[in-house]
């Protein structure tokens, strides 16, 4: 068994969203050795994924744009990484053989995907936060962000339906669907 998630509910926002990308690096890890229960990997880090992107975009990227730390395009990047996020994991969701080759390439190209965006959103949206947004700011939105995430993960948020749903959503605001 995967242990539970930790449920941080306070601290600087900055410091708190890096011990989540650590955590998602451990999971990945985890997600391509052979021996691990990877169902139990993939449903963790489905609950994971979305509870801490889904509160960066509604907690923490809002106030950031407010706050003219970072820009209108930077929002929608880092929206647009999370979506590319969901894409990748649902075939690990939707796995019917966890031990296939298949699998295997669908490991590699969330790995991608994931690792892909922690480095850009540590280096555009975690730097201008640490230099442009005062302790005491990013503090409160330490505390806004974490609670947010935390209700998303016991509310449970990481179905392969909750997940389809979150797809079908980015693919209708970005046009591609009516
Ligand atoms: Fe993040
Ligand atoms: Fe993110």
């Amino acid at each position: 068994m995967t242990p539970a998630l930790p449920r941080p509910t306070e601290g600087d926002v900055v410091d708190l969203i890096l011990t989540d990308h650590r955590l998602f690096e451990d999971l990945l890890r985890a997600l391509r050795d052979v021996t691990s229960d990877r169902r139990d990997v993939v449903a963790t880090l489905a609950e994971l994924l979305v509870a801490h992107g889904e509160a960066e975009e509604s907690k923490v990227y809002p106030s950031l744009r407010m706050k003219q730390a970072i820009d209108a395009h930077e929002v929608e990047h880092g929206e647009q990484e999370h979506a590319e996020g969901y894409q990748t994991l649902l075939p690990l969701l939707e796995a019917a053989d966890v031990d296939s080759e298949e699998f295997s390439s669908s490991i590699h190209e969330f790995s991608e995907t994931l690792l892909h965006h922690l480095d850009e959103e540590e280096r555009d949206i975690l730097n201008p936060a640490r230099t442009d947004v005062t302790a005491y700011d990013r503090a409160r939105l330490g505390a806004d962000w974490a609670a947010e995430r935390n209700r998303l993960l016991d509310e449970g948020c990481g179905s392969a339906d909750q997940v389809r749903r979150l797809v079908r959503d980015a693919e209708k605001r970005s046009g591609s669907l009516p």
